[in-house]
């Protein structure tokens, strides 16, 4: 048996005083690639910053390695890449490197960031995300899935066992799509990380993904990508009728 990395239990979030998502339960085990997938607005990213530890669940309970949510111990094994990572400001002057430096300071080893290890794993992550050739460059100079693949080389280098992604292929065109998705493919394969990715893109998470769920307002399907349900299936699970 796998340990369980996440244990989500019937989980009711408010924003606004209105219910984004209701009675959710969801379970991820270790080395697990999961797809999340949904409309937009049918509060994918509510889950994540749910899980994250950022917004309050209305009731329900959260456990990420046997810890709630935002814990000392939990934020050393996430590693979290928003929908935000491929507009980082043009205007910072830092290289990528730099950046994927930075995941290796936080509370827990502040005082032995100097050691050589640290140099070593975000050498080792630049390598893995195929970023060499531009270790160097300023962040605000790379495309859009460069500066995707740095933030998930800055994940690394923090040594995340657990990689969290909300909609990373956002912004990004076909070549630099396809690498990622080999990349985070290579990640759970060959390093054992556990991953949990929110998409719109169900196609492209239909290739990569182990397992898919359908998240709108209420989790409508999950299970293994190839019994995910075709389109009338579908809008039979999502209550939208036929007109015709
Ligand atoms: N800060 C907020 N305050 C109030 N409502 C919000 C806020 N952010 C999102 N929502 C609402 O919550 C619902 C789910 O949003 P979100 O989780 O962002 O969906 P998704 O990521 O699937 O597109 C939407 O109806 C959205 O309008
Ligand atoms: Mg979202």
């Amino acid at each position: 048996m796998s340990e369980t990395i996440l244990d989500v239990c019937d989980l009711s979030v408010e924003r606004s005083g209105k219910v984004v998502i209701r009675d959710v339960c969801l379970n991820v085990t270790e080395g697990d690639f999961v797809g999340i997938v949904g409309p937009n607005g049918s509060g994918k990213s509510t889950l994540l910053l749910t899980i994250l530890g950022v917004l309050k669940p209305k009731s329900g309970t959260i456990q990420i390695y046997g810890k709630s949510p935002n814990s000392m111990m939990t934020n050393k094994k996430i590693g979290w890449v928003s929908q935000a990572a491929a507009n980082l400001p043009k205007n910072v002057k830092i290289t990528v490197r730099e950046l994927v430096k930075l995941g290796t300071i936080n509370r827990a080893n502040m005082f032995d960031r100097l050691k050589s290890s640290s140099n070593d794993r975000v050498d080792e992550a630049i390598r893995k995300t195929g970023l060499e050739n531009v270790k160097h460059t300023e962040i605000g100079r790379l495309s859009g899935g460069q500066k995707q693949r740095a933030v998930i080389a800055r994940a690394l280098a923090s040594e995340a066992d657990f990689i969290i992604l909300d909609e990373p292929m956002v912004g990004i065109d076909r070549d630099s799509k396809n690498s990622l998705l080999r990349l985070l493919d290579n990640l759970c394969h060959e390093e054992g990380k556990t991953i949990l990715m929110v998409s719109h893109d169900v196609t492209a998470m239909r290739q990569t993904a182990h397992r898919l769920v359908f998240l709108e307002e209420t989790i409508r399907f999950d299970g293994p990508v190839k019994s995910f349900p075709g389109m009338d299936k579908l809008a039979d699970l999502r209550g939208i009728e036929p007109v015709h």
